[in-house]
């Protein structure tokens, strides 16, 4: 195991900057997610970390050595992709195998480390099968056993879960983050899907066009966020804000920032909360157990919450209130949290 630390690392290509001067220390042991919107430069950490894209400044290194310049097979990781792409004419067993036959691992270690993989994966049942004969996601756990068997020091991840279909998702992610509490190596994962990151990271990096939003647990991300793109990125649906105008129109008692509301936060008008606030619903979204409405107020759209199915229609004009306490306020110029 091993701790891995990115030390003011910089990626250009050409004349885009993937990543900027990224810093950013992973414990031994621990499961980092890196998140962000397409194109923020998640793969491309990633790759550097894994020795696939050279680094255009900084450091990067792994269990206190720097590896700049270390070739990828050196660096004792194993990656998955999106793309994993298992050997159709082999069977599961070989496929397991193959990386460790090609390092020269003796057999009897061989047959322990696949052994071990399979019962943590559950495929032990399937070693004997060639991938066409396997359902997505029993294909997606050999790959998974694929890293496994590799018991490198860390673990890259690049979005492995993206081709599976939802249900089979929520449930991989949760074998992928029981698997790795067990063995405990240090894993890097990249994704775009805000859920993922709040629900498998012992940490989330949120990344924003190359460069660093916050690091935090999943909790600090959501209860403190940094900014508003942190504030509107974690969260599901997100926060939305009252823009400084708006809350002035409103009355509201701070109108020098725009302020930052969870859909908990704002409900039907009861007496306690901050307002009445008065607003027309533009959309109504019943998820059976709860309901979102999006309501435009002024010139902002707030995402007001109520439980199980809610009596509005779009078009309505509906009367609401803020949570005072679960309120973020956020500097109207630079996004920054006051
Ligand atoms: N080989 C390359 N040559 C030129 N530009 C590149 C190269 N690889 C990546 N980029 C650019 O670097 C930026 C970051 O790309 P990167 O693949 O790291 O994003 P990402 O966060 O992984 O996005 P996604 O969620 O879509 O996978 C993008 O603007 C991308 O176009
Ligand atoms: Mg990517």
């Amino acid at each position: 195991m091993a701790q891995v630390v990115f030390d003011a690392v910089w990626k250009r290509f050409g004349a885009v900057e993937a990543v900027r001067e990224l810093s950013l220390e992973i414990a031994d042991g621990e499961f980092m997610v890196l998140v962000g919107p397409s194109g923020s430069g998640k793969t491309t950490a990633l790759r550097m970390l894994a020795g696939l894209e050279s680094v255009t400044a900084g450091d990067v290194s792994i269990g206190g050595r720097v590896v700049n310049r270390v070739a990828p097979r050196e660096r004792d990781i194993a990656m998955v992709f999106q793309d994993y792409a298992l050997y159709p004419q082999m069977t599961v067993f070989d496929n397991l195998a193959f990386g460790l036959r090609r390092r020269k691992v003796p057999r009897t270690e061989i047959e322990r480390r696949v052994g071990e993989a399979a019962q943590v994966l559950d495929i032990g049942s399937l070693l004997q099968r060639k991938p066409g004969q396997l359902s997505g996601g029993q294909a997606q756990r050999v790959a998974l056993g694929r890293a496994l068997v590799r018991e490198p020091q860390v673990f890259l991840m690049d979005e492995p879960l993206s081709n599976l279909d939802a249900k089979l998702r929520t449930q991989t992610r949760g074998e992928i983050r029981r698997l790795q509490l067990q063995v405990r190596t240090t894993t890097v994962y990249v994704t775009h899907d805000q859920v993922e990151a709040m629900t498998m990271g012992d940490r989330i990096a949120v990344m924003n066009d190359g460069v660093l939003e916050q690091v935090g647990t999943p909790e600090a991300l959501y209860e403190r966020p940094a900014n508003r793109f942190v504030a509107g990125f974690i969260g599901s649906p997100a926060m939305s804000f009252l823009e400084p105008r708006a809350a002035a129109s409103l009355g509201l008692p701070r109108t020098d920032a725009a302020i930052g509301v969870r859909p908990e936060h704002a409900r039907r008008w009861r007496h306690g909360l901050l307002g009445p606030l008065h607003g027309t619903v533009a959309y109504v979204e019943a998820l059976g157990r709860e309901t979102f409405l999006g309501v435009d107020v002024a010139d902002s759209r707030l995402v007001v919450f109520e439980e199980g199915r809610a009596a509005a229609e779009v078009g309505e004009r509906i009367e609401f209130g803020l949570v005072p306490e679960g309120l973020r306020y956020f500097d109207p110029e630079s996004g920054r949290a006051l």
